[in-house]
Parts: C-alpha cells; sequence; structure tokens
C-alpha cells in the first residue's frame, strides 16, 4: 500500500474569517451579492449531488460522457505521470480519467474539504492500491504550491465550476494554474457551453425545486455561522440568462421588505420587498472565449473535446 499524504494549507479559521469578510463587503453592497462557495456546507454539498442526478441538469452527465470517451485520448495527449486536480471533491469523475493514465502515476486532489479528500483516497486506494495520493487541503482560488511528484503533470479543473469565477476571478485563476506548470505539462478544462437559454435556465431552475432549495441554503450558512436571522421562506429562488454576459445568473429575491441582522458583525441588512441578491454566476462558454482566455494567461488551446450532443466541452491547453 502507497503512503497516503495529506498536506493542510488552510488555517483552522480561515472559513470563518473569510465567510465574515465575504458576508460584510458582498451584504453591503449595491447591487448585494454573496460568493456561491458558501453554498457548499454539509447539506449544500448533498444538494449539488442532487442536482448532478436532476433531468434538467446535463453538465454532469454531457462531462462525464466526454470523460469517458476520450479518456484515452486525454492521457495520451497529456502523458501525464501526475494527475492535479483542483476541486476534487469526491474524485468521482476522475475516475476514468486515472484509470486512462499509465501506471505508476500520482495523484494529487486539491480541495478545501479535509473529509472529501480523505473519503475520496480511501475509495481510490481500495481500488487501485498502488497510486501515490498526495491529498491537498487548500483554496485552488486563493493559488496554491504543488508537491514534488514525476512530471509530466495534467492539472485538471472540471465540472464547469470556472464558470462560477467573474471574469477578472477567471483571469488571475488561469494565470495561477499557468504558474504551476512546466514545460510538458498540461491543463484539463471542463466548461459548460452557450445554448438555447431555455435549456439553460430549466438546469438552474427545475421543476423538483432542488436548486431552489440549494441557492435558499446559504441563508441557512448565514444563519448557523453567524447567528443571522435569515429565513430561507423570506425569499424566492431566481435564475435568469444574461445574453450579454452569456452566463446564468442565481439570485435570492426578498418576498417583502425585512431586515437580516447579524449580530456577531454588528449589521443589520435592509431589503426592499422585490430586492434581490445574487448568489451565483454560471457563466457558459464558447471554443474562441476559452482559446482567448487561455491565451491571455499563456496557455495554448491544443484540444477541445465535447459530448455528441454539444452542451459541454473539455480543452486540452498547454503553456506557451
Ligand atoms: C458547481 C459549476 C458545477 O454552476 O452549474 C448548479 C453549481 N449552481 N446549480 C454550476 C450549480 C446551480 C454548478 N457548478
Amino acid at each position: 500500500m502507497s503512503p497516503f499524504v495529506l498536506t493542510r494549507t488552510l488555517p483552522e479559521d480561515a472559513t470563518g474569517a473569510a465567510l465574515r469578510a465575504d458576508v460584510r463587503e458582498g451584504l453591503t453592497a449595491v447591487p448585494k451579492t454573496l460568493p456561491p462557495k458558501w453554498f457548499y456546507d454539509a447539506r449544500g454539498s448533498a444538494l449539488f449531488d442532487e442536482i448532478t442526478r436532476l433531468p434538467e441538469y446535463y453538465p454532469t452527465r454531457a462531462e462525464r460522457e466526454i470523460l469517458l470517451d476520450r479518456s484515452a485520448g486525454i492521457a495520451a495527449a497529456s502523458g501525464a505521470r501526475t494527475l492535479v486536480e483542483l476541486g476534487s471533491g469526491s474524485s468521482d469523475k476522475t475516475r476514468h480519467l486515472l484509470a486512462a493514465l499509465a501506471g505508476p502515476l500520482s495523484y494529487v486532489p486539491v480541495d478545501v474539504s479535509e473529509s472529501a479528500l480523505t473519503g475520496a483516497a480511501r475509495t481510490l486506494l481500495a481500488e487501485r492500491p498502488e497510486l501515490e495520493i498526495h491529498a491537498l487541503v487548500a483554496d485552488f482560488t486563493a493559488g496554491i504550491e504543488l508537491p514534488v511528484t514525476p512530471g509530466p503533470r495534467l492539472v485538471a479543473f472540471l465540472g464547469g465550476t470556472i464558470g462560477n469565477l467573474l471574469p477578472d476571478e477567471r483571469a488571475r485563476f488561469l494565470a495561477s494554474v499557468r504558474a504551476l506548470l512546466a514545460p510538458g505539462d498540461t491543463f484539463l478544462l471542463g466548461t459548460d457551453l452557450v445554448k438555447d437559454p431555455a435549456v439553460l435556465v430549466r438546469a438552474y431552475d427545475d421543476a423538483a425545486g432542488v436548486t431552489a432549495d440549494f441557492n435558499k441554503n446559504v441563508l441557512r450558512v448565514l444563519a448557523r455561522e453567524l447567528d443571522a436571522d435569515a429565513d430561507p421562506d423570506d425569499f424566492d429562488h431566481v435564475a435568469l440568462w444574461d445574453p450579454d454576459r452569456e452566463w446564468i445568473e442565481m439570485r435570492l429575491r426578498a418576498r417583502s421588505a425585512l431586515t437580516v441582522k447579524f449580530p456577531e458583525l454588528g449589521i443589520a441588512v435592509p431589503f426592499d420587498a422585490g430586492e434581490e441578491v445574487r448568489t451565483e454566476v454560471s457563466a457558459k462558454f464558447r471554443r474562441e472565449g476559452v482559446r482567448d482566455e487561455l491565451a491571455a494567461a499563456g496557455l495554448r488551446l491544443t484540444h477541445w473535446w465535447t459530448d455528441r450532443a454539444g452542451r459541454f466541452a473539455l480543452s486540452l491547453s498547454a503553456p506557451d
């Protein structure tokens, strides 16, 4: 059995301090915003899991189809001896890719959730005991330092999560990925693609109301973590397509005039009736846009794979 190494780079209190700063900044801004990362406590992660199985939510299935069909091509194009996965979570979708990469292989899952990392490692090692796993508890948007493992490295950022970053955050993120890569290393990126707005809106406003529950979960997080009197029943779930910025926006809309008090922060946040807080953007991409954003970060697009219905893309790029 190979050693399982886990490195923690997040201070114990990083989460609480970041949440307080984000709430103070986002909820006193005009218009109000909250970063989407605060959806994902245990309940929010379970709700997202449920979302990925909804009939309306196609991205997870579309990406899995590409990973299943193209893992041999991705493995050949990258020649990777180390797979680094940013935001690895349960490492579920990585399985096919790991299976396609020739051993001996190192796997570096990076996630903010230590429990997700240890759970994923246990499952993977049961299937493939010779895998060298070096897990990193880290916030990949804050810049990370990778352990020394054999090259070439393939850095993967899957799920379309890059779409949850705003354009300037995306540029900074891609530059930090570029900085991780040595000559011969590659970057595998999952992006959801622009399509019929009706299909997109349904994916973020499902009939069963799971996405609404997921969106409102951020209010439960605020209530628990900051002792705020935020009540999910006071807000409606809103999902809309912005045709200019080509992104889906999720918002929470106050059903009536109300005030949310944050005793720990010493602030009270007033809402007019109908006032909204933006809780997530989920940008959708085109090939040229992905190529240009990668190029701006010093990465050259070398491969572009989509599912058969053309809904989702995986791109491979290399330092130029
Ligand atoms: C985390 C990027 C995969 O933006 O589609 C799902 C999160 N939000 N439904 C996305 C999400 C609402 C999701 N990703």
